[in-house]
């Protein structure tokens, strides 16, 4: 079987995904209220678009709220809600001078009205834009991506007039159109800051070949520097796909 993509000497990653995790650690060591400690992941959020663009990495996708984080107390999730409402309009101008396109992944019909219309917006107005492709991650989980790609493979089965030749031609390739990730390419570099070495059901699908980066980091304190070390220590690594050094080398 063939390797996902050729067996590359790390350089630049095409897509990185960040798990932008410590905000509430971040908060609670300052003596604020976790709300803060969001509001200021939200500056390092912008901040990284821009680093990312201006480094010349084509796809970023940034973890902002999980399937499982509905469960966190109603506050937070409303005051989170109120953060994407109220924050992300702002940007507008700065996505227009990076040329950034944004994108969702994530059910986004579950997002009160008013983020929801808030990303809504942000998307038609950034869809001519084609320097980088800013992927925001609201309520997404991989495992549920993943349930709905086989939904919708079995729906196609059942009206298929050949079911058995669909079911045959199946494979890790043709599978991932069936994702939310058919226009996104395979993430090269994951991050994750705040410590926890765990996907917490970010990009599963992905996370098969995907290079892994922690970082004790707590988000709001994340810095260039900090992408730089996780850039430098990826161009470092030999992503064999399988193979061995020594077939990379011929
Ligand atoms: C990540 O920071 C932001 C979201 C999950 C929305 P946390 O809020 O998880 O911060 P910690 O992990 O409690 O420090
Ligand atoms: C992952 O962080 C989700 C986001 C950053 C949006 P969590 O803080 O929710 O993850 P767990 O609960 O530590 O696994
Ligand atoms: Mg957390």
């Amino acid at each position: 079987m063939s390797s996902p993509k050729p067996a590359l000497k790390a350089g630049i990653p095409c897509h990185v995904g960040i798990v932008m995790d410590g905000n509430g650690r971040w908060a609670k060591a300052k003596d604020k209220a976790r709300l803060d400690g969001h509001r200021e992941g939200a500056s390092r959020a912008r901040d990284v678009v821009q680093w990312a663009h201006d480094l010349g990495i084509r796809q970023l996708s940034l973890y902002a709220f999980s399937t499982e984080n509905w469960d966190r107390p109603k506050l937070e999730v409303r005051g989170l809600m109120s953060l994407l409402a109220t924050l992300l309009p702002r940007e507008l101008p700065m996505m227009h001078e990076k040329n950034v396109r944004l994108r969702v992944l994530g059910d986004i019909s579950a997002l009160p009205s008013a983020a929801r219309r808030a990303v809504e917006l942000a998307c038609t107005e950034t869809a001519g834009n084609s320097g980088i492709d800013l992927i925001l991650c609201l309520n997404y989980g991989g495992q549920q991506e993943i349930i709905a790609g086989i939904k919708h493979f079995a729906r196609q089965l059942l009206a298929d007039a050949n079911p058995e030749q669909l079911l045959q031609d199946l494979s890790v390739q043709s599978f991932r159109s069936y994702l939310w990730r058919n226009e996104l390419r395979p993430v090269d570099l994951l991050i994750r800051t705040g410590g926890e070495s765990r996907i917490s059901n970010f990009h599963l699908w992905d996370a098969a070949y995907a290079e892994l980066y922690f970082t004790d980091c707590l988000w709001p304190d994340f810095s260039f520097a900090e992408l730089d070390r996780a850039l430098q220590d990826y161009a470092s690594r030999e992503r064999r796909f399988g193979r061995t050094s020594e077939q990379l080398a011929k």
